[in-house]
């Protein structure tokens, strides 16, 4: 049993990261055979593109997919910690997988993911919920098919979290869940440490992919007929600062670009590392969309202060000019959070003036959630939660007014659509993304899925717009 450590999770070693290769286990690759496996995610892109490795990872084993929990042999939740609600979905979701495994107690349960390096975590599944099978961490995913081999030799609750970060793995299968559309990981790990985020804590330290694992694997997707890459990292702009050579983000942007690629997004960009050698390449090449999504957290400086962001606002400010200015045509889109411990009507305030101000096209809001072993958790909050939940409300009431107001801006304009597959609304009703992440449904035939598309924006929502295939 290797169980977390949240002391040694905190420390940044400086040991060199190497580079090794993932290599299937041979003996291994039939102990999925005619077994079904069940895996759901929680959380950000990170973990999506983690769930892509673990789907492949098993099937290289031989086990199927299901989609169905009912009749799967492993079942599988991909954890997020970043707010208590993620904590207590997968809790909730697990009451379901015992009831399964009361009926058929051969059926493996497990949680991976960031849940998983949480030592409070742990320590509850070890005391509470004994008749799981596997608990395996964010840097042990490699190790996937040894650990179930030994859940389901030794029968009992088999843990492998690695606190500390180890090298990085390149080569791990992957199995993709779009045919257009890709994730990459440029870089793990964070090393901000914003007072109020766990992600420190499970992901390890920063280190950044080497630029020719990455653009290998940008070229192949190209081969294969992607049209889209996500280059995906805790605070992207940092990309590099942890290389030994002199390449950062906006020599991968750069890089990437060249590929000719049809379309290319990055996330999350920090306020902080946003360079202006980043602004320009951006600017510069067609195939990196005018979306950038930058997280203000809050207004006010003094809670930035406390938060730990390291720019104020005056300086997000400038620096959100600075992107309007130069890619005009931008969609910005940002993360707020309220009710952050000694947040006063004031402070509160000065974040609702920044979203007057920058008129976000989207936002994320979140009410402060404390994560155990964060500096933030052991601050006093003064805040009533009934306080919290008005400033929510507020905020919200503000930032999808500006949605609307930024969508309008579409209407009867025509504009680039990356056809993905059908909406959710169902009966011929396809849906794709613009160049500026906004979402389309469109009434079309199926032939035009895994095509980029003109389409004449008719009507428009706050979180959608409705358009017809411009014919040429
Ligand atoms: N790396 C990204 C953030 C990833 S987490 C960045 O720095 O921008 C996504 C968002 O969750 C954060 O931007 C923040 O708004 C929110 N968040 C993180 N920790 C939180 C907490 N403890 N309570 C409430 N919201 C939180
Ligand atoms: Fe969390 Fe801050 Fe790192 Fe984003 S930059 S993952 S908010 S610590
Ligand atoms: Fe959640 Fe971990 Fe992502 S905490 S937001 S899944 S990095």
């Amino acid at each position: 049993m290797l169980v977390p450590n949240l002391k040694q999770a905190k420390i940044r070693t400086k040991n060199k990261i190497e580079i090794d290769k993932y290599k299937v286990d041979e003996t291994l690759k039939n102990l999925g055979q005619g077994k079904k496996y069940f895996l759901k995610t929680y959380g950000c892109q990170m973990n999506e593109h983690d769930s892509e490795n673990i789907k492949a990872i098993l099937e290289k084993m031989s086990y199927t997919e299901t989609i169905d929990m009912e009749d799967a042999d492993l079942i599988l939740l991909n954890t997020c910690a970043i707010r208590e609600n993620a904590h207590n979905k997968v809790f909730g979701y697990l009451g379901r997988a015992k009831n399964l495994k009361m009926r058929k107690p051969s059926v493996i349960v497990g949680i991976c993911g960031c849940m998983a390096q949480e030592e409070v975590v742990v320590n509850k599944i070890i005391n509470e919920y004994k008749w799981m099978d596997i608990v395996f961490g964010t840097h042990n995913i490699h190790n996937l098919p040894h650990i179930l081999k030994k859940a389901i030799d030794n029968k009992k609750l088999e843990i492998e979290v690695f606190s500390c970060e180890g090298n990085i793995i390149e080569d791990i299968p992957v199995k993709r869940d779009s045919k257009y559309k890709a994730w990459i990981n440029i870089m793990y790990g964070c090393d901000k440490f914003c007072t109020y985020c766990i992600v420190p804590y499970t992901r390890g330290k920063q280190r950044s992919r080497k630029k020719e694992y990455i653009l290998k694997e940008v070229e192949e997707l190209v081969r294969d007929g992607y049209l889209e890459v996500t280059l995906l990292g805790q605070n992207v702009n940092a990309y590099g600062k942890d290389l030994e050579e002199d390449y950062g983000m906006e020599n991968l942007l750069e890089d990437v670009a060249k590929t000719g690629i049809k379309r290319i997004r990055f996330v999350t960009s920090h306020p902080w590392d946003f360079t202006d050698k980043m602004i320009e390449v951006i600017k510069k090449y067609d195939n990196i969309m005018p979306y950038i999504h930058l997280p203000l957290q809050s207004g006010s400086d003094k809670i930035l202060k406390l938060m730990g962001r390291r720019y104020t606002k005056e300086e997000y400010l400038e620096l959100h000019k600075k992107l309007k200015k130069a890619l005009p045509n931008s969609s910005i889109t940002t993360d707020i959070i309220v009710g952050f411990p000694n947040e006063t009507e004031e402070d509160f305030k000065e974040t609702l003036d920044v979203v007057n101000n920058c008129k976000y096209d989207s936002a994320f809001t979140f009410i402060f959630s404390p994560r155990v072993g964060t500096p933030a958790a052991k601050m006093k909050d003064d805040v009533p939660f009934e306080v919290k939940q008005e400033r929510l409300a507020r905020l919200n009431e503000l930032v999808n007014k500006y949605s609307k107001e930024a969508n309008l801006k579409y209407k009867d304009k025509v504009v680039p659509v990356l056809i993905e597959g059908y909406s959710e609304k169902g009966d011929n009703i396809l849906m794709g993304y613009t160049d500026t992440m906004k979402l389309v449904n469109i009434k079309c035939d199926k032939k035009y899925i895994g095509t980029i598309q003109n389409v004449r924006i008719k009507e428009v929502k706050t979180w959608s717009m409705d358009g017809v295939l411009e014919e040429d």
